[in-house]
């Protein structure tokens, strides 16, 4: 603790039931960088006003700071769900240790312990963590459930766990499959966290990738406004944009391809890969080349997200526009490229850069 912060704390005492005096403190405990103090006080506030008034709303701002809104979006999704707690009843015999990488609302840890698993669930962020053992107390499972407010490679297996886990359960998977970092918390809780040879949910993660066309004929991109080229911006779009997989923003212009396959019960550690592809076009109008994520859950369980009518995800595909659109014969090879840098993907169309002057 500095020493504003240790300041700030002798000031808890005289404002405690205060709630403007404590929602003050917390502010100025988070400008002293002591983040835990001023969630512990806005915590408190946020019982005390119930969210409301000037002191409740600032206590949610603090609170929310950092929550990343797809919390609120992704315990709806029923075939995610489904996924996990049926790969869950496979997989969980009574009495056996489940460690959970990253608790969010605590909804997994409970599936795992309804089905009378003791579970050790992490979680990163403390506010997360907090909220997360109320729900799991809300629920009757704070005798299973033990949620610890640290990252999965701060844990100990003795001191935290109470010996390595029988069952590694997580659900920490981005849009584009790694950058939540999947790969470096899953090689680290195989090798320190998990029993030898304990089983692994899910054990294995594809990043599938096909030709696509926009159906939203809208490039992301600036052109003219009130009378003024803007074009000269778009050097700073991303070059990837989130699709929403169900609502027929592109087409798939290709048979899907397995881009990159990864072992998520391996505690060996993954190496940045880069991969050349000619994919057959269908035919027709090509934008660009788009990637979702599929999980194998156990050995017969099952999720993907593949853009098609009708699909439903909390988790978004990613378009990574060509340059410029092409137009493809049925059966033309369009030879893209693709590279990860294990929490990170990157995809491109191939151009022979001799013939762009380069
Ligand atoms: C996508 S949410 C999943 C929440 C919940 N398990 C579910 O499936 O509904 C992932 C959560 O894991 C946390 N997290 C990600 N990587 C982590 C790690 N290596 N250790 C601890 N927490 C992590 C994030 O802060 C986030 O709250």
């Amino acid at each position: 603790m500095t020493d504003r912060a240790a300041q700030l704390s002798a000031l808890l005492p005289k404002v405690a039931g205060d709630p403007r005096g404590m929602i003050a403190v917390a502010r100025q405990l988070i400008a002293a960088g002591d983040r835990r103090r001023a969630l512990e006080l806005a915590e408190q506030v946020h019982a005390m006003t119930g969210g409301r008034g000037e002191a409740g709303v600032t206590a949610a701002e603090i609170l929310s700071d950092g929550v990343h809104s797809w919390h609120f979006v992704i315990p709806f999704d029923r075939a995610r769900n489904q996924a996990y707690e049926q790969a869950l009843i496979r997989a969980i015999r009574p009495g056996c240790r489940v460690l959970e990488i990253g608790a969010g609302s605590g909804l997994l840890a409970m599936m795992a312990a309804r089905q009378g698993a003791h579970v050790v669930t992490c979680e990163a962020d403390p506010a997360i963590a907090s909220a997360a053992r109320d729900v799991v107390a809300a629920n009757g499972f704070a005798d299973r459930v033990t949620v610890v407010n640290k990252h999965s490679t701060a844990l100990d297996a003795d001191r935290d766990l109470g010996g390595r886990a029988d069952i590694l359960v997580s659900e920490i998977v981005s849009n584009d499959l790694l950058s939540e970092g999947v790969l470096a918390a899953h090689e680290d809780a195989v090798a320190r966290l998990l029993v030898p040879g304990g089983v692994v949910i899910p054990p294995r993660g594809k990043i599938r990738v096909a030709l696509a066309r926009d159906l939203r004929n809208r490039a992301k991109r600036l052109t003219e406004a009130s009378g003024f080229d803007l074009s000269a911006f778009n050097r700073l779009a991303s070059p990837s944009e989130m699709i929403r997989v169900g609502m027929e923003q592109v087409a798939l212009c290709s048979d899907p391809v397995n881009l990159f396959s990864f072992d998520f019960a391996s505690a060996e550690p993954r190496k940045a890969e880069r991969r050349e592809l000619a994919i057959s076009s269908l035919g027709g109008r090509v934008d660009g080349i788009v990637q979702w994520i599929a999980l194998e859950m156990d050995a017969v369980g099952r999720y993907e997200n593949r853009p098609e009518p009708g699909a439903a995800s909390c988790w978004g595909a990613l378009l990574w526009r060509f340059p410029q659109p092409l137009e493809t014969l049925a059966g033309e090879a369009v030879a893209v490229g693709g590279a990860h840098e294990r929490d990170r993907v990157r995809l491109w169309q191939q151009i022979d850069l001799s013939e762009a002057g380069c």
